[in-house]
C-alpha cells in the first residue's frame, strides 16, 4: 500500500513523527512524505524532524507563507501534481492547519482516499481559520481518526457515516510519551537561568489575539502584573513577534523585564520547559492537551476550545483574553488551587499502532466504490 504523508506546519510534525515510525515497522508499506513548505524556518519545522527522528521528506512543495486562500490554492496546486504524477493508495492529513485542509481537496477531487488524523475537534467559531480547515477535511475523508469521543459525536452530528470514524486515541501524546525521559534530563529551565517550578510558559500565536490590537494589549496588561509575580519565558512565534514590533509594544515589554522573549523552542526543549512549568498560559491546541497529561495547570487565552476533554478531564482552564481574568486564575494556581486532572480515555502512547492496525484492514479500492 502506497501512504501519502502530508505535513506543512509545526503542529503537524509531532502527530506525523510516530505514524511514519509505526508505518515503518511493517513491510507492507510504501511511504512518501511530503512536506508543503508552510512553516519553513529551520526553528519551525527542522529542527523537529532532527529531534523525533522523521525523515527527511521525499517531497517539498516550498509553499511560503501568504494570505489564506492564496496559500491553501498554492499547496493544492502543487499538491494535485504529485497526486496525478504518482497517485497513492490513501493520503494522511492530520491536525487543522491550511496545509490539511488544501491536500484533503486536492485529494479528494481526484479521488484519493483520504485519512484525516485529529478528525472531529471542533471550537463551534467559525471566525477561527483552523475551525474551516477541520470542517472541509472531515467532510471529505474516507477515514476519520478521532482523538477523544466528543470528537465522534460531533462527527456524527455533521452526518458523517459513523463507519467511517475510529477512536484511537492522540498521536501526539503518543510522541510525547516517547520523548519525556529525553527531554526531561535535559535541564532546559536551570540553563535558562529558570528555576523548576517557578516559572510560567507563555505562548501566543492566534489571530484572534495577536492581530487585534486592543486584544493583545490587554493579554500584555495581565503579562506584566504576572510578572511580578513569576517569571514568565515567551518563546515567540514569528507572527506574534511581527505583531509586537508593527503595535509598538517595545517599550512596554522593556518595562516587563521578567517576562522574557524567546526564539520558538525545539520540541524536547518545550516539553522540558512544560513539564517542569509552574503553569502554561497557551492559545495553542497543543499545549491544552501536553500539559493535560503532564499534570501541569493550564490557561488557555482563548474563548472556547476544540478539545473540551482537556477541561472536564485535564489541567486546562479556559480564561478568554481578559486581563483581570487572566491575572485571577493565575493567582489562583499560585495560592495553591491548581486544577488536578486525570488521563483521557487511549491517551496512552498507542494511537499509531491503533491507526495503523485500520490503515491495514482498509480495502481502499471497495471503500471507494462503495462511495
Ligand atoms: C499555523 C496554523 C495554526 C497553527 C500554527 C502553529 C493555519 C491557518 N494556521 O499558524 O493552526 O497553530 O501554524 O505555528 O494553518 N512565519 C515565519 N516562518 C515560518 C512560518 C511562518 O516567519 O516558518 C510567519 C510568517 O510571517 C507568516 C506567519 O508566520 O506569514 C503566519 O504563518 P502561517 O503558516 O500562515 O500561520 P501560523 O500563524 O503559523
Amino acid at each position: 500500500m502506497h501512504i501519502l504523508n502530508v505535513v506543512g506546519a509545526r503542529p503537524n510534525l509531532m502527530k506525523m513523527a510516530p505514524l511514519v515510525a509505526e508505518m515503518a515497522r511493517h513491510a507492507d508499506f510504501q511511504q512518501t512524505l511530503l512536506h508543503t513548505g508552510q512553516h519553513y524556518d529551520d526553528q519551525m519545522s527542522q529542527v523537529f524532524f532532527d529531534e523525533l527522528g522523521i525523515p527527511q521528506p521525499d517531497i517539498y512543495l516550498g509553499v511560503g507563507s501568504s494570505s489564506h486562500a492564496r496559500q491553501t490554492a498554492q499547496v493544492m496546486t502543487a499538491f494535485e501534481e504529485v497526486l496525478l504524477a504518482h497517485p497513492p493508495d490513501l493520503v494522511i492529513v492530520v491536525g487543522d492547519v491550511n496545509s490539511t485542509l488544501a491536500c484533503a481537496v486536492a485529494a479528494a477531487k481526484l479521488n484519493v482516499p483520504l485519512a484525516h488524523v485529529e478528525a472531529g475537534l471542533r471550537s463551534f467559531d467559525r471566525a477561527m481559520p483552523e475551525e474551516i480547515n477541520r470542517l472541509v477535511t472531515d467532510a471529505l475523508a474516507d477515514l476519520l481518526f478521532t482523538t477523544s469521543r466528543d470528537a465522534n459525536e460531533n462527527l456524527v452530528s455533521e452526518g458523517i457515516p459513523a463507519e467511517k470514524i475510529h477512536f484511537v486515541g492522540n498521536v501526539m501524546i503518543d510522541t510525547l510519551t516517547q520523548q519525556r525521559a529525553r527531554a526531561e534530563g535535559l535541564g532546559t529551565p536551570q540553563q535558562m537561568g529558570l528555576v523548576p517550578g517557578g516559572y510560567a510558559l507563555l505562548t501566543l500565536h492566534r489571530p484572534s489575539n495577536v492581530d487585534d490590537v486592543s486584544i493583545f494589549s490587554g493579554i500584555l496588561d495581565a503579562l506584566t502584573a504576572i510578572q511580578k509575580e513569576l517569571p514568565v519565558l515567551f518563546p515567540a512565534h514569528p507572527r506574534t513577534r511581527r505583531q509586537m514590533q508593527a503595535f509598538g509594544f517595545q517599550a512596554r515589554l522593556e518595562a516587563a523585564p521578567n517576562l522574557r522573549i524567546v526564539e520558538p523552542l525545539s520540541y524536547l526543549r518545550n516539553l522540558d520547559l512544560m513539564m517542569h512549568a509552574r503553569l502554561v498560559l497557551t492559545d495553542s491546541g497543543g499545549l491544552q492537551e501536553e500539559t493535560t497529561i503532564l499534570g501541569i495547570p493550564c490557561l488557555t487565552i482563548r474563548e472556547n476550545t476544540e478539545r473540551p476533554v482537556t477541561i472536564s478531564e485535564g489541567t486546562n482552564t479556559l480564561v478568554g483574553s481578559d486581563p483581570q481574568r487572566i491575572v485571577a486564575e493565575t493567582r489562583r494556581i499560585l495560592t495553591g488551587k491548581a486544577k488536578t486532572g486525570r488521563i483521557p480515555e487511549l491517551w496512552d502512547g498507542r494511537a499509531a499502532q491503533r491507526i495503523v492496525n485500520v490503515i491495514r484492514t482498509y480495502n481502499t479500492k471497495d471503500t471507494k466504490e462503495n462511495l
